[in-house]
């Protein structure tokens, strides 16, 4: 198992066990995160699930596509560390990985 912690914009943490292969939002989701609203289930249409991870995990959980990139750009979120935690994509690598959930998934 995988241990990711998503922080609340009001510093509140949840700390979940995330299975290799999931995607991080779809263990936010399954264990009840709130905040990852998810709306399009994963199909990088919706950026609704958009997270917020330091530069320091970048390297391990990958840069983001040009279709992210875009889906981020459109929902105006200018914070360098967007991402859609549908495509992020849970490995071993992962295991500590620290995200933080925006204040509003709309904007
Ligand atoms: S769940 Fe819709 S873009 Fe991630």
């Amino acid at each position: 198992m995988v241990t990711i912690t998503y922080i609340e914009s009001s510093g509140v943490e949840h700390r979940v066990e995330a299975k290799p292969g999931q995607s991080v939002m779809e263990a936010a989701v399954k264990n009840g995160v709130p905040g990852i609203i998810a709306e399009c289930g994963g199909s990088c249409a919706c950026a609704t699930c958009r997270v917020y991870v330091d530069e320091a995990w970048c390297s391990k959980t990958g840069q983001a596509q040009e279709t992210e990139r875009s889906m981020i750009e459109f929902s105006e979120d200018a914070n360098p560390g967007a991402r859609l935690s549908c495509q992020i994509k849970v490995t071993n690598e992962l295991d500590g990985l620290t995200v933080r959930v925006p204040e509003s998934q709309y904007s």
